[in-house]
């Protein structure tokens, strides 16, 4: 079986290293995963003023994480925490209250910096937002990549060898992880 795998990028920015790390997981996956990005740019400023009336691009947001089977998160660190940009998506797709979009929808967190902590802080609390969330989030495997120029060329593909074997193990654990969590919390139709 395939199943779809969203991903949302932190970063907006246009160089960004965590959508070349996402390029690069999207070659490494095993035939089992189908990924694509659910972009994040074009959402406002998320108030609870829009919960009566959520916008377009936000009902298009929600919509996109429904239809996938799994999220991941592939995020920067930006001042030991997690990017705003992406925070903010977070909490379009928590809204309105009871239509929490990552409710029992599993999800997976990983990112690149060149920093040696390899977005380690980022990602301890992204996961407790996901928690919160009440997303079935995969701890087997943690993936704090520190990056360096040329670790990733630009059409993805992963220069270093043991990386390279780090990130596909990484994508096929996702799979089994997707497997057992949808084996006892089936999506509804
Ligand atoms: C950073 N950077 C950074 N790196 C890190 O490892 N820990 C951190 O806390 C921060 N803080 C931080 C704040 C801000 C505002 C910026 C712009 C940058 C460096 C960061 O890892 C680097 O810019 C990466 O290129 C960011 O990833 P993207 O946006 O290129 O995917």
């Amino acid at each position: 079986k395939t199943y779809k795998v969203g991903y949302l990028v932190g970063s907006l920015a246009k160089g960004s290293i965590n959508r070349l790390l996402a390029k690069a997981l999207t070659r490494l996956a095993p035939p089992g995963l189908e990924l694509a990005e659910i972009p994040i740019r074009d959402l406002p400023l998320y108030s609870y003023d829009y919960d009566a009336d959520y916008p377009p691009v936000a009902r298009a947001f929600k919509q996109a994480i429904a239809e996938v089977d799994a999220v991941l998160f592939v995020t920067p660190e930006y001042n030991r925490s997690i990017p705003g940009a992406l925070k903010n998506a977070i909490d379009w797709a928590s809204r309105p209250w009871g239509k929490n979009s990552f409710s029992r929808k599993p999800s997976a967190v990983i990112g690149t910096s060149p920093g040696s902590i390899g977005t380690a802080v980022a990602q301890q609390q992204l996961r407790g937002v996901l928690c919160f969330c009440n997303s079935p989030l995969m701890n087997t495997l943690e993936a704090y990549i520190q990056f360096h120029p040329g670790l990733i060329s630009e059409d993805g593909t992963v220069t270093n060898e043991s990386t390279a074997e780090f990130l596909t193990n990484y994508m096929k654990e996702l799979h089994v992880f997707i497997e057992r969590v949808l084996a006892v919390l089936p999506r509804e139709a």
